[in-house]
């Protein structure tokens, strides 16, 4: 539950609707769905090996699989990407605060889509309302991850994830009854393969690894607390299946309930701060509530394993307390937020560097490392758990051949796309 909620975020509810918004529906889906089975999985099980087998934070990991060979510094480029990420991630969290405060007093009721761009506009370019949101939200997370993993991290995950999936359902069922959506279920699940360029396919892959939380020790970082039994093939598994459709499930509750009120689908990054509350408050006072607190929950479980990954670190490398080290990142994530949320230019910088650099390097090194450094027969007996997972066995060959050759091929080639 805890690897599923640091993969379903503002990725899912907020990236991925735009995306397909931007790339043309269904034909976007299915490219996603096959980056994700065939590059991003295996990324995932080789993180995630590396994490339980090694049983250390991220630095640790790389230290001890690999010492000496350069390859140990992504250890330190991991953790600080979670922290860049945690702190830009945390400004979209306190928007998502702000919002859900909005839902719950009741002012998204009767609004115009004017209204909804200027409410939008007038929250990003104020001081002190970002700022203030921003605080909350890193608080909240700083307390759960404060609490410890089990009684902060898994607890709140395990008792989430369930209900987020039922808002979420809610929504959708709400959203595909409203006359005049069957134009954007047909949008969802009729593909148009015209659109599908280079550029979609390289957002897919992008999107992907952004989704599954890959590349920045996050998956290691929560693999290293799985009790030796429990299996990697099927956290794996589990955690693309639930994220895929979670994604997908956002995915129909916003875009039918866009196309019922003739809104743009392609409106970008903006669908969901500035498209959907119009379309919401048309709804009644429930569903916008429902969606906002659906996107505080589902981004408080993102950053939490963000913050994670770096609390793990300080406690593990430097010997803090786990109080002490959540404070200082939350503080430091709290200055660069501040820069994040005052100049886009920044907020830009982070996410540009984090989604097409960081997380590229973090990948690339997790899987040359599983595939290329330790031997075959270690990697196999890890994967399957000594021989007793029949199913990850029967899959071994073909994770090992895409960890092996297609995974580092596909990253360097969405990361020469991406900087093109
Ligand atoms: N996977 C998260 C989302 O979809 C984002 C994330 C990225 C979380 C990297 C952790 C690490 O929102």
């Amino acid at each position: 539950m805890a690897l599923a909620g640091s993969a379903i975020g503002l990725g899912n509810i907020w990236r991925f609707p735009y995306m397909v918004g931007q790339h043309g529906g269904a034909a976007f889906i299915i490219i996603y769905i096959l980056c994700s089975i065939i590059i991003a999985l295996p990324v995932f099980f080789a993180e995630s090996l590396l994490g339980k087998t090694t049983g250390s934070d991220t630095i640790g990991a790389l230290k001890k699989t690999v010492p000496d060979s350069p390859l140990m510094a992504e250890g330190g480029l991991a953790v600080l990407a979670a922290f860049v990420i945690v702190s830009f991630y945390s400004v979209v969290g306190g928007w998502s605060f702000d919002y859900f405060i909005r839902s719950c007093t009741g002012s998204f009721q009767g609004l115009q889509i004017t209204e909804a761009s200027q409410t939008f506009k007038a929250m990003t370019d104020s001081v002190w309302q970002p700022l203030g949101s921003l605080a909350v939200f890193l608080s909240l997370s700083g307390i759960i991850v404060a609490a410890g993993v089990d009684k902060g991290i898994g607890l709140f995950s395990k008792v989430m994830m369930p209900v987020l999936f039922i808002m979420i359902l809610l929504i959708v069922i709400r959203s595909v009854s409203l006359p005049g959506a069957s134009a954007g279920i047909e949008y969802l699940v009729k593909p148009d393969f015209s659109k599908i360029d280079g550029r979609a396919i390289a957002d897919a892959l992008g999107q992907s690894f952004f989704s599954l939380s890959l590349g920045v020790g996050c998956v290691l970082t929560y693999s290293s607390y799985m009790r030796k039994e429990e299996n990697v093939f099927y956290s794996g598994i589990w955690t693309a299946i639930f994220d895929t459709v979670f994604a997908v499930l956002a995915g129909f509750a916003i875009m039918p309930a866009v196309f019922a009120a003739g809104l743009p689908a392609a409106a970008g990054p903006s669908l969901v701060y500035e498209t959907l509350p119009v379309i919401f408050s048309q709804m009644g006072p429930v569903v916008p509530f429902l969606f906002f607190l659906a996107i505080l929950i589902a981004a408080l479980t993102s950053s939490i394993s963000m913050m994670e990954v770096c609390v793990a670190w300080m406690v593990d490398q430097k010997k803090f307390r786990r109080g002490t080290a959540t404070l200082c990142i939350c503080c430091l994530a709290f200055i660069l937020g501040c820069a994040c949320a005052l100049f886009p230019k920044v907020f830009n910088t982070c996410d540009f560097l984090t989604s097409n650099v960081f997380m590229m390097i973090g990948s690339f090194v997790f899987v040359i490392v599983v595939a290329w450094k330790l031997p075959k027969v270690d990697v196999r007996t890890q994967f399957t758990n000594y021989g007793t997972s029949k199913a990850a066995k029967v899959a071994f060959p073909v994770v090992w051949f895409s960890i092996k050759w297609l995974c580092p091929i596909a990253i360097v080639a969405i990361a020469i796309t991406n900087l093109l």
